[in-house]
């Protein structure tokens, strides 16, 4: 029976990886909506591949973004990568400090014996502010440089819905996004079903046109929830590879 589930998911994979145009695809049995444990599993799938893309021997820069699922890779991760440096991929400093992207990458480069790099710009700042902080806060644009250098990212995927309450985006914003079709959010963009970019939180880092420069990248996220947000990321952006679960992975296949 054991022998029959790893083959059911190893088609599984072949299937998503075919149908998504990802080169590598790594489903986890079960569902994370339903259980914690399937999420820490993907969590410590992706800091498996992780540490083992950072032992060539070259140096690199890592960017990350936040979330639960991200927090999970982090604490799993182990090894001694002096030579890397890990980066959020975007400012905010709106989330559960814990869950923010600036503390991922310093967990995650404290765990590999790494350096790392913070962004300190907060989520919800005018267009203007934003451009004076980035004009004239020399400290954030030195970061904001070596973030563009990343040559690995690693990224959650969030429901739009959730995320944008999460982050309390105001209620024009949210009737916005509904209104728009955003489905699912990657790094403060926010993405209808068909790839569209619908909608962008204002801040410094990586953003979806910046992926193609990127060497390897990496989303991780599953539960049945998160299928349409995960679609819509996928077709939004480019992933080298996928780390989802048996529940996602079905629900996925069923609307692509
Ligand atoms: O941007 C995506 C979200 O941060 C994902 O968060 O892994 O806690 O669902 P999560």
């Amino acid at each position: 029976d054991y022998v029959r589930k790893l083959q059911d998911i190893s088609f599984l994979e072949s299937t998503l990886s075919d149908t998504l145009k990802i080169g590598k695809v790594v489903i986890l049995p079960g569902d994370s909506d339903q259980e914690d444990v399937v999420k820490r599993e993907i969590g410590r799938t992706a800091a498996h591949i992780l540490s083992k893309l950072l032992s060539d021997g070259n140096k690199h820069i890592v960017a990350v973004s936040g979330g639960t699922t991200m927090a999970a890779m982090a604490a799993n991760v182990s090894g001694s990568q002096p030579n890397t440096v890990v980066v959020p991929a975007r400012g905010g400093l709106g989330d559960n400090v814990e869950l923010q992207a600036n503390t991922i990458a310093t967990v995650l480069a404290q765990k590999l014996g790494a350096s790392y790099r913070q962004l300190y710009v907060p989520d919800c700042v005018s267009e203007d502010i934003l451009n004076s902080i980035l004009k004239e806060d020399i400290g954030v644009r030195a970061v904001v440089d070596i973030i563009k250098q990343a040559d690995i990212l690693v990224h959650g995927v969030g429901r739009a819905s959730v995320m944008a309450r999460h982050r309390r985006l105001g209620s024009e914003v949210i009737a916005k996004l509904e209104a728009d079709g955003a489905v699912g959010e990657a790094f403060g963009q926010y993405c209808a079903l068909d790839g569209r970019q619908v909608y962008m939180t204002n801040n410094a880092g990586l953003m979806l046109q910046d992926l193609q420069h990127i060497g390897t990248i990496i989303g991780i996220a599953g539960g049945k929830s998160k299928a349409a947000a995960i679609l819509s990321v996928i077709r939004a952006s480019r992933q080298d590879i996928l780390i989802t679960d048996e529940a996602a992975a079905h629900e996925i296949l069923k609307m692509a």
